[in-house]
């Protein structure tokens, strides 16, 4: 926030600390805020584990006098979902360069090269206060600061040449007391916008040579609000309010107060403007004193040198939910980021390698495993399912796939020598946490796959991954469906990396992985064809059956179990080498089914099941290939593109989730909150 109007320092706080709670929606573990202390050479952090009802809690018992007024003032506020160490009030944002807050900085992002950095640091005498990667860049602006403290470097060029020496995807805002009443913020590969709340109008000025040179009078002339500089009409000296100050006037002579309001989603600051700008990757924003100016990290040929300003037309509950009509459809939109997301940092499709930070230290004990053993439930459990294949040829280990209230209810022997995997999108759903419980008793390795840094599972197993799809809110799971399916496989991938007769297969995997984004696009682009295909064919069946063998197995399970959590209709996945055993009886012309007959190995095996149904009337439905042409004659068909065969179902399932939410909506349920269901059951 920047203002330009007097107010004291309890609005600010009370400004940040209700934007943060307009961002609880996605999740988090920890939150902090930082102001300006009593004098400019003084920044204040308050930081709290757990809500932002703590983190206001603490703000409320702080000495400091907060009805002090301000002219300008800039805070910052954070809520953290943890990517690296512990959630934890040192953990949490904002973060700092020394003891005396002499940089401060808040992140939304993961920085892949902290590492490096951070040894860097390590060898010119910083040392660490916290286990996280944003603590780094903090010290690292430090650091440059004091090597080019004598040409005076700008805010601007110091924040970047901070940002060119890092790698991975980030949203910041820097604070310093080396430069009062000024901030930075910074994006690449994270959203950030910026939200303009003023009276008066803005006119279009370019004063940033570094961002092409158009002149003020012809961008003004457009009269469109899009400019990398604001100033108000009729100000370009403004007038000043009081000795030093500056402050706008409107036309009847009254202060106006500029307000800049910088977030990573509209939602926290919609309640102040609707004037938003959303900044692009490598934008440095640097507002002081009421202006906002834009400067481009490199300036390269093609760079647009226009930002506009929106006004947003969505109400709050919308925003969070961006263009979407609910959290489920937002999430399956998410997977082609968050399976990038889930692999970033981890796989490197140059030299097809795979490291796993959460697995150090284990990976030896795990690959002399005499059997893995999977337990978790429901989606989390199908993606065991559809990995436990890949899992046993890759390492060689038997591999073992458990619902966890079964797993307890047999009692089932567990040995010192057995690694037992618990995958859980919450990492707090009790059956699983029970039958952690029980194997670490019993001596196994216990491995935790989970999406909640902090949460019973990542903390109480020995070693683990965190699946990094970001807050799941929808309450039947998708991107965390995909997300656990790539965790598992990128564990096969690295516990085999020593065995050179799988040297190809693993090249071939990685390189499936690196294309695996596209091919989810390619599948989103059915969405309209999926609609139709619900509204025609199946939205007014009762049952539907969904049958496959092989990888598609754990396709059908699960694909029958999002139709069945959100729209209520029966739906069954059914094993197609079972079919004779006993579900070929339900089939006739009038039962729905959906056959996953993509290509693999199996492929033979699957077209006899196709014979088995339409020799009895049936008329399947069939996920097929894109280049696979000899179905489309004869069937209704959804084609997806072909990818390696323990692969092939992060594709397939997408197809499914997309039916089973218009189905859904179809029959017009609660699509984010189904009956009698819960997110995360953490009852018995
Ligand atoms: C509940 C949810 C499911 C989820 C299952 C396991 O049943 O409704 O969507 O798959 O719990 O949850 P977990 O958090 O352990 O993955």
């Amino acid at each position: 926030f920047n203002f330009l109007i007097e107010k004291d320092r309890r609005f600010i706080l009370d400004t940040l600390v209700n934007g943060l709670s307009r961002l609880e929606y996605r999740g988090y573990d920890s939150a902090g805020l930082a102001v300006d202390g009593d004098n400019e050479k003084e920044i204040l952090i308050i930081k709290q584990v757990g809500k932002v009802a703590e983190l206001k809690k603490l703000v409320n018992e702080q000495k400091s006098d907060f009805s002090k007024p301000f002219i300008s003032h800039c805070g910052m506020a954070h809520t953290r979902w943890a990517t690296h160490g512990q959630p934890s009030s040192l953990n949490s944002h904002p973060h700092r360069s020394d003891a005396n807050n002499e940089f401060t900085i808040v992140h939304n992002g993961i920085i892949t090269n902290y590492k490096e950095i951070k040894t860097l640091l390590e060898k010119k005498g910083f040392s660490f206060e916290t286990e996280t990667d944003t603590e780094c860049v903090a010290k690292l602006t430090k650091y440059i600061y004091e090597s080019q403290k004598d040409s005076n470097i700008s805010f601007t060029a110091l924040v970047k040449a901070v940002a060119k020496e890092l790698e991975g995807s980030y949203a910041f805002i820097f604070k310093s007391v080396h430069y009062p009443n000024e901030v930075i913020a910074t994006r690449r590969g994270s959203p950030l916008l910026i939200g303009v709340k003023t009276a008066l109008k803005l006119k279009v000025d370019f004063v940033d040579v570094e961002f092409g040179n158009p002149t003020a009078e012809t961008e003004a002339a457009s009269a469109k609000e899009s400019n990398s500089f604001f100033s108000p009409v009729g100000a370009s000296h403004p007038p000043l309010q009081r000795s030093q100050s500056r402050a706008f006037l409107s036309e009847d002579g009254l202060p106006q107060p500029i307000e800049f309001f910088l977030a990573s989603d509209a939602s926290a600051i919609i309640e102040h403007t609707k004037r938003v700008m959303y900044l692009e990757d490598d934008d440095i924003a640097h507002i002081t004193e009421g202006e906002l100016h834009v400067h481009r990290l490199r300036r390269e040929d093609g760079d647009s040198s226009t930002r506009s300003i929106q006004t947003l037309e969505m109400e709050l509950a919308e925003i969070m939910k961006g263009s979407f009509d609910h959290f489920m459809q937002k999430e399956i939109y998410e997977q082609p980021e968050s399976v990038v997301n889930t692999m970033r940092g981890r796989v490197n499709f140059e030299n097809h390698k795979v490291t796993l930070g959460g697995l150090r230290g284990y990976l030896p004990i795990i690959r002399r495993a005499r059997r893995i053993v999977f337990i978790a439930c429901g989606t989390s459990y199908h993606s065991c399912m559809a990995t436990r294949a890949i899992f046993e040829e890759l390492t060689e280990i038997p591999g073992q796939t458990e619902l966890a209230s079964d797993f307890l209810d047999r009692r089932t022997p567990i040995f010192r020598d057995d690694v037992c995997v618990f995958v859980s999108q919450s990492g707090e759903t009790a059956d699983t946490i029970l039958a952690m419980r029980y194997c670490l008793e019993r001596g196994a390795v216990c491995v935790g796959v989970t999406n909640t840094v902090g949460s019973s599972i990542s903390r109480e197993t020995h070693c683990g991954v965190h699946i990094n799809a970001g807050p799941e809110i929808g309450v039947a799971s998708t991107k965390a469906y995909t997300s656990q399916y790539i965790a598992l496989v990128m564990m096969a991938l690295q516990l085999s990396e020593d065995r050179n007769s799988v040297t190809e297969r693993r090249q071939e995997i990685i390189d499936g992985l690196y294309r695996l984004p596209g091919h989810i696009k390619e599948v989103l682009d059915e969405d309209t064809n999926l609609q139709i295909l619900a509204k025609d064919t199946l939205s007014k069946e009762r049952s539907l059956l969904i049958m496959g063998r092989g990888y598609q197995n754990a396709t059908c399970l699960e694909g029958a179990l999002k139709i069945k959590e959100i729209s209520y209709m029966h739906s069954e996945g059914i094993l197609a080498g079972e079919l004779k055993h006993g579900p070929l009886a339900l089939v006739d012309e009038n039962i729905p089914v959906i056959l996953v007959m993509t290509k693999d190995s199996l492929y033979p095996k699957v077209q006899s099941a196709l014979q088995q149904v339409t020799a009895r009337k049936g008329q399947p439905i069939i996920i097929c290939n894109s280049n696979d042409d000899s179905l489309i004659k004869d069937y209704k068909t959804i084609r997806v593109p072909q990818t390696v065969d323990c692969l092939q179902g992060l594709i397939n399932i997408v197809p499914l989730q997309i039916l089973s939410y218009h189905l859904a909506i179809l029959q017009d349920r609660n699509v984010d909150f189904p009956r009698n269901l819960a997110k995360s059951v953490t009852v018995e």
